[in-house]
Parts: C-alpha cells; sequence; structure tokens
C-alpha cells in the first residue's frame, strides 16, 4: 500500500524549529529555553482543583465556558459582560480559532520581526499569506512605522501582535499603540493581540489593547501569570460581541469547551485572592531578573542586555551567529534561543528565560561566560 499523504495545509510544516534544539540536548541540561514558568502552580489552584474533582460533576459547560468565569475575565478588563467572551483551550487555540474564523486562502496578516513563533506557522497552515513589518534591533526593537505603513496592502486583514512581545520583553509604547490602531481602522484591518505576558510586568502594568477603539481582539490567559501552562485555559476577549461570535462557532467545533476542571479554578485564579498570589509570582519574577542582571554585569558587564519591562525573557546581543552559540552551549548543558528563530531580527541576539530557581540561573550564566 501507497503511504496516505498528509493533508496540503501540514505538509512542509515541520516540528519547531525550538523543539528540534530542545531534542539534541543531553538529558540533564539546564533549561532557560522553554516559554514557561518553571515554578510550581499555587496551592490556592490545586487545592481549588482537588474539591472539584471531589464532587464527581465534571461535565461539558457552555461553550464560551462557564458564564462565571467569563465575568471574571470582563471584570479584569473592566468591560461589561455581553457575549463577548471565548473561554478557549489556552491561548494557543485561542489564536488559531480567532485566525479561523476570520482569515479566508491569500488574506495577508500582519506580524511583527521579531515575534512569538507560532503566529507564522498558524497563518500558513490557515492558507493566509505572512507579511513582516520590522522591530528595529537596531533602536531597541521599536516600530519601524514607515515599514508598517508600507506593508498594509489591500489584502490586509489582520494584524497580529504580541504585547509584551516574546522574544523581546518589551511593551509597545502608547504612541505605537495609537499609530498601529489608527492605521487599521483607516484601512478596515481587524488587530488581534496577544496580552498573555501582561501581568508579568518588572515595571508597570501595560495598558490593554481594549481599552482602545477599533476591531480589536485581546487573546490571554493563564499559563504564565499563574504557572497553570499545563491546566490549558485562555480566552478571547473583545469589545464587540460580533467579533467572538465566530470564534465561538469554530471552538465548538474544535474542542466543544475548555476543561471543566481548570476553567473552575480560573475563577480561583482570577478572584483577588488568585491575583495576590499572581503577584508574588510577578514579585519572585522581577527578583529573579534583578539576579540574572547582577550575574551577568559582574560575568560579562559589557554583554549588551535589551532593556525590556517584562518577565520572564531576556534578549541578549551576543554580536556573533547565534545558531552557532546555541548549538556550542547546548553540548555543555545550557538550552537558550537563538533570536533568527522569532524572525530575521532576531539574528545575533539570544532569548533566556530566567523563570526557574536562581542556582539553575547562575548556573546556566556561568556555561554561557565560559563559552563565550
Ligand atoms: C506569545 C505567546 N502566546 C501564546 C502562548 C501559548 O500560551 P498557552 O499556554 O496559553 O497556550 C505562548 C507560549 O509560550 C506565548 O509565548
Amino acid at each position: 500500500m501507497k503511504p496516505i499523504k498528509y493533508a496540503d495545509r501540514i505538509t512542509g510544516i515541520e516540528k519547531s524549529e525550538l523543539r528540534q534544539l530542545f531534542d539534541k540536548a543531553p538529558p540533564d541540561s539546564i533549561n532557560l529555553g522553554l516559554g514557561e514558568i518553571q515554578f510550581p502552580t499555587p496551592k490556592i489552584i490545586t487545592e481549588r482543583a482537588i474539591d472539584i474533582i471531589r464532587q464527581r460533576n465534571i461535565r461539558y459547560t457552555p461553550n464560551a465556558g462557564l458564564p462565571e468565569l467569563q465575568k471574571a475575565i470582563t471584570n479584569y478588563y473592566n468591560i461589561k459582560l455581553n457575549k463577548n467572551v471565548c473561554v478557549t483551550t489556552g491561548a494557543e487555540e485561542a489564536i488559531f480559532v480567532s485566525l479561523f474564523s476570520f482569515i479566508n486562502s491569500g488574506d495577508e496578516v500582519l506580524i511583527a520581526n521579531p515575534t512569538y513563533i507560532a503566529y507564522k506557522t498558524i497563518i500558513k497552515m490557515l492558507g493566509g499569506v505572512v507579511v513582516e513589518f520590522d522591530l528595529d534591533s537596531k533602536s531597541n526593537f521599536k516600530l519601524d512605522r514607515n515599514d508598517f505603513t508600507n506593508r498594509i496592502t489591500s489584502k490586509t486583514k489582520v494584524l497580529l501582535i504580541n504585547n509584551p512581545s516574546n522574544p523581546t520583553g518589551k511593551c509597545f509604547s502608547e504612541n505605537e499603540m495609537d499609530f498601529m490602531v489608527s492605521k487599521c481602522n483607516e484601512n478596515d484591518i481587524l488587530i488581534i493581540v496577544d496580552e498573555i505576558y501582561r501581568e508579568l510586568y518588572t515595571d508597570k502594568k501595560p495598558i490593554t489593547f481594549l481599552d482602545k477603539t477599533g476591531k480589536i481582539i485581546v487573546i490571554s490567559g493563564l499559563s504564565k501569570s499563574h504557572c497553570m501552562s499545563g491546566w490549558r485555559v485562555g480566552w478571547t476577549v473583545s469589545n464587540d460581541p460580533d467579533l467572538i461570535k465566530p470564534i465561538i462557532i469554530s471552538h465548538q467545533y474544535i474542542c466543544t469547551c475548555a476543561p471543566y476542571i481548570s476553567q473552575e479554578v480560573a475563577i480561583t485564579a482570577l478572584s483577588s485572592e488568585g491575583m495576590k498570589v499572581q503577584n508574588k509570582i510577578r514579585l519572585e519574577l522581577e527578583s529573579n531578573k534583578k539576579f540574572v542582571l547582577k550575574q551577568f554585569e559582574q560575568l560579562l558587564p559589557s554583554l549588551p542586555i535589551l532593556n525590556n519591562t517584562s518577565s520572564p525573557y531576556l534578549f541578549i546581543n551576543i554580536n556573533i551567529d547565534e545558531i552557532m552559540l546555541v548549538n556550542e552551549l547546548i553540548k555543555n548543558g545550557l538550552i537558550v534561543m537563538p533570536g533568527r528563530i522569532f524572525g530575521s531580527n532576531g539574528k545575533h541576539w539570544i532569548r533566556l528565560n530566567y523563570a526557574t530557581d536562581k542556582k539553575k540561573l547562575a548556573k546556566g550564566i556561568h556555561i554561557i561566560k565560559k563559552i563565550l
């Protein structure tokens, strides 16, 4: 028998470069490459989950999520609940289902260079066309306004950005936000903003794009803010219910609803008690950031590190071929991410995640010192 052919939309899409790199690392490597907060899920969450499990009433929920959770989400944004939320299986499903609901084959989707690596793949899987605009590495990854404007065509359907950014940890300034929103409004472009890192600020809490006026969908979730990556809770939210309507339909046929237990604990996570615990996670990350910056200052004082305002990433300019460096580090038991996998403007940069214990961080930085 001949092998069964994969669907065209998946052909040529390989396991992400990130995963391929991890696979080469020795088993006891220090992993500062992952996009995860490597702290345990808070007890307030796990205890609540145990209570729910004991009740043995674990069922489907409405497709858009438990009404109490939808309410908690709109309260978080200080907006009114009005069929404008869809709870998803993590932010990743939220990204997929949002694009799935709005782009047709050949539609252009604007993304930043550099940005979160999954965006390109999902756009391609859905038949969309990726159009990158520059964040200029020579000026601290500021928005290149001319380039942004020039990339807009009659086929541009969506602007998909993340704020704060993975990999740089930087936020757009309010001026940059207003500029992008006004360009999108002029050109009838839907704006999708992934704000999954918003609660991990190290300066002041970033404003949400939901405070701006336009066709705007915000995506977020609890994987990063509450160390809940394995629980798979995310959401899409908008001021405009018409933008969420098609997302709820697609989401219904993709996974019916997000897991019931995770939705119940998400209500706890977003309660005032849950947000107090969240703030402790944020402060722990801030302390880790100070620690790694001090280590670098002592061991590699001339290494340029991007000044950013969000955890958990440091973006470091190493001025040599970063793929070569990363491979060398991996052989020596340290995983970090090469900048160019996030886009060509990340060339000569590496991304380091400091959301782990300080001993591992110190060891990792010593390996970087040794190799550099
Ligand atoms: C920018 C960004 N969006 C979304 C996700 C996925 O989040 P979730 O675990 O909620 O699916 C990640 C994970 O690394 C991310 O970095």
